[in-house]
C-alpha cells in the first residue's frame, strides 16, 4: 500500500517535471538555472560521462535503460552502436520526450520505449547491458530492485546511488 502510494507520487512528480527536467540536458535553461546546474548538479553530467566510460563497446549489443527519463542515455547508447536499446519509465511525459529525442536523432528504429514501473513491469528476456541512472534514489525496496536488475543482465549493469546531501535528501524525503 505504502509502496503504491510512493510509486504514484514519484510517477506523477516526474510526469509533471518531464519538460523542465529535459531542458537540463540540452542547455535550454535560463542563464541563472544553468549556473545553478553547474554549481549543484554537475554530478549529472559526470555520471553520463562515467557511465559510457564504464561500458565496453556497445557495438551490436542490447541495452536496457531503467528509469530512462527523457532518453539521453538511450539515444547515446544507440549512437554508440547498440543494436537495440529499450527505455523503461513510469512517467508518460518522460516516455513521450524520450521518443521525440530518439526520432530527432534519427535513431528510432533502434530504440523502443515502455511505460512501466520496475521491477513489476520488467521487460521479458535478457539484455547485454543495463543503465540505471538517478533512479535508486526513488526506490523503496532497493534489494528487490537490484535482484530484478541482476536477472535481466548478461554482461554489466551501471547504476548510480544517491549520497546523503544536506539539501536534496530532506527535500526528497518530504516529497515522496
Ligand atoms: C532523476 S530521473 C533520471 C532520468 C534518466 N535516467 C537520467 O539520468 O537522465 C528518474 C527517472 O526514473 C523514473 N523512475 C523512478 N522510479 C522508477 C521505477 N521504479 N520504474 C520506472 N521508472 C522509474 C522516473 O519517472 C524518472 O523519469
Amino acid at each position: 500500500m505504502l509502496t503504491k502510494k510512493h510509486d504514484r507520487l514519484v510517477g506523477t512528480y516526474f510526469d509533471k517535471a518531464a519538460v523542465t527536467f529535459d531542458t537540463f540536458y540540452d542547455g535550454k535553461r535560463s542563464r541563472f538555472m544553468r549556473w545553478v546546474d553547474k554549481k549543484f548538479r554537475s554530478d549529472m553530467f559526470e555520471r553520463f560521462r562515467l557511465t559510457f566510460g564504464a561500458l565496453d563497446s556497445l557495438e551490436g549489443s542490447t541495452v536496457l535503460d531503467i528509469g530512462c527519463g527523457s532518453g539521453p542515455y538511450v539515444v547515446e547508447a544507440a549512437r554508440r552502436g547498440a543494436r537495440q536499446v529499450t527505455g523503461l519509465d513510469m512517467a508518460p511525459g518522460m516516455i513521450a520526450l524520450a521518443t521525440q529525442r530518439a526520432d530527432a536523432a534519427g535513431l528510432c528504429e533502434k530504440c523502443r520505449f515502455t511505460l512501466g514501473n520496475f521491477p513489476q513491469d520488467a521487460p521479458q528476456g535478457q539484455f547485454d547491458y543495463a543503465i540505471v541512472m538517478g533512479v535508486t534514489d526513488y526506490v523503496p525496496d532497493t534489494a528487490a530492485f537490484l535482484r530484478a536488475v541482476a536477472k535481466l543482465v548478461k554482461r554489466r549493469a551501471v547504476l548510480s546511488f544517491p549520497s546523503k546531501h544536506w539539501f536534496r535528501t530532506p527535500v526528497r524525503k518530504m516529497r515522496y
